[in-house]
């Protein structure tokens, strides 16, 4: 057993070595002044701090632990794998059995033709991936014009450069520029936009005309491929698409000939409800990005997934092969301890889990509308969030300067619950073991957040 205790000079030495020697992913250097978190401990929806606090992560720890922490299963896998051979790299001709296994799963769980497996580290690599796999496909192909990404507004792929660059929140792209040439956007589709009175098919297709006037603008026979989450992920706060939306980007796609990447690495392997987010509407892309989940936030790993036809053009004749590849992609104890994962989510029933408890949260969530400060609740299984509004009606924000997501946030850490917040956007988004009474204890920390934040605020 590693160590549990510190004494208060380890402590403050851990905290002040954290503030100097890293860099966090994603950083705030405002929240870091007021002290490090540091987390030392877990077991299933909990992790324990440096203090021995224990905290209900209401965010999966940034949306992994689809298993909860520490699964004596995974421990398992992993720790025999790690016995037998920890590591092969999957290159040029090389595999390990894991890794052929998890492909093999991953061909059994994916719908449609998806089922052939490009394995990288991460959630990001895989989209990397996917955008150079439709551009060599079309080269391969003889349409080496097809260099153009069709992305969406206010999506999120990566901080990488090539998944920047699809990515449309200026945050994440400001200080780049001049990113990836040739991506171009269009309207995010949110059915939660649509305009007061109009229905959702017809918003649908006029998000669809939009789409088709940007490929004809742009040329279809420039565009590579469309990249999309069909459920745009916490950033944006999980809005569902428009009816119709979906079936008809992918008739787009195959009209004009570019490939369809869904980045599913936020909504993948049952959050939704479903293993995979695409299948509430039935739309199978060419080729599909997954991270997060896939693994369970054991060992990273991500792939990007595609079918035959576009495997074909990689895998038939010397010369032609996929121009992609690093050391670690497919790590052979990553792919142990992520057949581990797949097999609890399994025997488990944790997709229906997620969609019986998603249910009960669109119910219960009704109930926050009794709050003048929220302004819309969207979401879908185990992935939800609560926007806050100065005015629901005029769909008018907050003053960002209050900073109430942050002081909702910031309120539920100190009663015991971790909250990610977006600004005003609050996530729920546990892990897929969750149980209704962790259920209810969520919603009611959250709705008991809102009332005092509204008291702190408004005096209401
Ligand atoms: C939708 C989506 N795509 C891609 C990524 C990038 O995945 P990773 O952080 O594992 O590189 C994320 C991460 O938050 C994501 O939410």
């Amino acid at each position: 057993m590693s160590k549990q205790h510190w004494s208060a000079a380890e402590k403050r030495r851990l905290r002040r070595d954290a503030a100097k020697l890293v860099i966090p992913h994603f950083a705030s250097n405002a929240e870091l002044a007021k002290e490090p978190k540091i987390f030392v401990r877990g077991k299933g929806c909990y992790v324990y701090d440096l203090d021995g606090r224990k905290y209900f992560d209401s965010f999966a720890t940034l949306l992994t632990t689809v298993c909860g922490h520490v699964r004596s299963e995974v421990t398992r896998a992993v720790q025999r794998q790690m016995e037998m051979l920890e590591f092969f790299p999957n290159y040029v001709d090389a595999f390990t059995v894991p890794l052929i296994e998890l492909a093999r799963k991953l061909a059994e769980l994916m719908p449609g033709e998806l089922s052939v497996s490009f394995f990288v580290n991460s959630g990001s690599e895989a989209n990397e991936t996917a955008m150079k796999m439709a551009r060599q496909y079309h080269v391969e192909r003889g349409q080496p014009h097809r260099f153009k990404f069709i992305a969406r507004q206010d999506s999120y792929h990566a901080t990488t450069l090539g998944g920047g660059s699809v990515t449309g929140l200026t945050w994440f792209r400001e200080y780049f520029e001049p990113l990836l040439p040739g991506c171009v956007f269009t309207k995010a589709a949110r059915d939660c936009d649509r305009p007061a009175g109009m229905d959702s098919k017809t918003y649908g297709r006029r998000c669809l005309d939009e789409l088709e006037k940007l490929i004809l603008f742009e040329k279809p026979d420039s565009i590579a491929a469309m990249i999309m989450d069909p459920i745009p992920g916490s950033n944006t706060g999980y809005p569902l698409p428009p009816e119709g939306y979906l079936q008809g980007v992918r008739a787009l796609a195959d009209k004009y000939g570019f490939l369809l990447i869904f980045d599913e690495v936020q909504t993948g392997f049952g959050k939704t409800g479903k293993w995979f987010a695409c299948e509430h509407w039935n739309v199978v892309p060419d080729i599909i990005t997954i991270g997060k989940g896939f693994t369970g936030g054991f060992i990273p790993l991500g792939a990007a997934i595609t079918t035959p036809k576009v495997a074909d053009v990689f895998q038939k004749k010397p010369g032609h092969e996929l121009r992609s590849g690093s050391t670690y992609g497919g790590h052979t104890t990553a792919c142990a301890a992520t057949l581990a994962n797949l097999a609890i989510i399994e025997k488990e029933g944790l997709v229906e889990n997620a969609r019986r408890q998603g249910e009960y949260i669109r119910k219960v969530t009704q109930r926050l509308y009794d709050h003048p400060i929220v302004g819309e609740v969207n979401g879908i299984g185990l992935l939800w969030a609560i926007k806050l509004m100065a005015d629901r009606q005029t769909k008018k924000s907050l003053d960002p300067k209050l900073g109430v997501g942050s002081w909702i946030r910031d309120w539920c850490y100190r009663r015991g619950m971790i909250l990610r917040n977006n600004g005003d956007i609050l996530i729920l988004a546990p892990s897929l073991i969750i149980t209704r009474k962790e259920t209810d204890y969520l919603l009611g920390m959250v709705e008991q957040a809102i009332a005092a934040a509204s008291r702190h605020f408004w005096k209401r």
